[in-house]
């Protein structure tokens, strides 16, 4: 399988770094298209205190942890809009952008694009291929939802970066692996644990959560 996964400006690099770990952990992603906007190493200095400004491969894989010899990972440049994930013609599953910005989502949802990102999404949508947007920001206003109704209409799947809490998270990292395992699901990527809910049973009149 192959992706093309993007990083943008919005709150949550980690949901960005968990997304890559687990993708390559998977076991059938032979290749990921990475592209990072210049806002997303912003955000990545300030909330994980990673610079990827001038980052190469081998930076990266150390940031998700790969060994560093992986190349799984094939690093874009933003103004490359001649790079593979800009045509159609190139086959591929799909496409996931995480965290996404109200700009890049703006930008896909106008059909105005003006980067690698933009132009990426649009050929995935036109293609007919699975478009993952995984939006962050709080409280929305009229245009970002309007946005996303579009980009939903235009078949993307919308998952906002709202991780639930009734699997009892006991760390930030299985809080944000159980978003990031729904993010997978609709990417059509394994991955380890089962985040299906197995409904609530009773026990002696009390309803507790079933065991995956
Ligand atoms: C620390 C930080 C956090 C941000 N969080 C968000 C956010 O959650 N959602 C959002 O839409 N923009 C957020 N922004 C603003 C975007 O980075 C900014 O709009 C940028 O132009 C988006 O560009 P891009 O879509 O090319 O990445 C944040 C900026 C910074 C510096």
């Amino acid at each position: 399988m192959e992706f093309t996964v993007a990083i943008t400006g919005a709150s949550g690099s980690i949901y960005a770094q968990r997304t890559l770990l687990h993708m390559a952990a998977s076991g059938v992603v032979e290749r990921i298209n990475l592209i990072l906007s210049d806002s997303a190493k912003t955000v990545a200095k300030v909330e994980l205190g990673v610079d990827l400004i001038d980052a190469d491969r081998s930076a990266i894989n150390r940031w998700i942890g790969l060994p560093s010899e992986s190349r799984l990972i094939h690093l874009h440049r933003l103004d490359n809009i001649a790079a593979r994930p800009s045509s159609g013609s190139h086959p591929q599953e799909g496409m996931v952008i995480v965290p996404c910005s109200m700009g890049t989502l703006g930008a896909i949802a106008s059909g105005a694009g003006t980067n690698l990102i933009h132009r990426a999404a649009d050929v995935t949508l036109k293609e007919g291929r699975r478009l993952v947007l995984v939006p962050r920001e709080t409280p929305y206003n009229a245009i970002h939802l309007e946005n996303m109704l579009r980009l939903s209409h235009a078949g993307a799947h919308i998952i906002p970066a709202s991780p639930g809490f009734y699997h009892r998270p006991k760390s930030i990292e299985a809080l944000v692996d159980h978003f990031v395992f729904r993010v997978l699901d609709h990417l059509g990527v394994p991955h380890s644990r089962s985040t299906q809910w197995q409904g609530l049973k009773e026990d002696a009149g009390a309803l507790v959560a079933t065991e995956d």
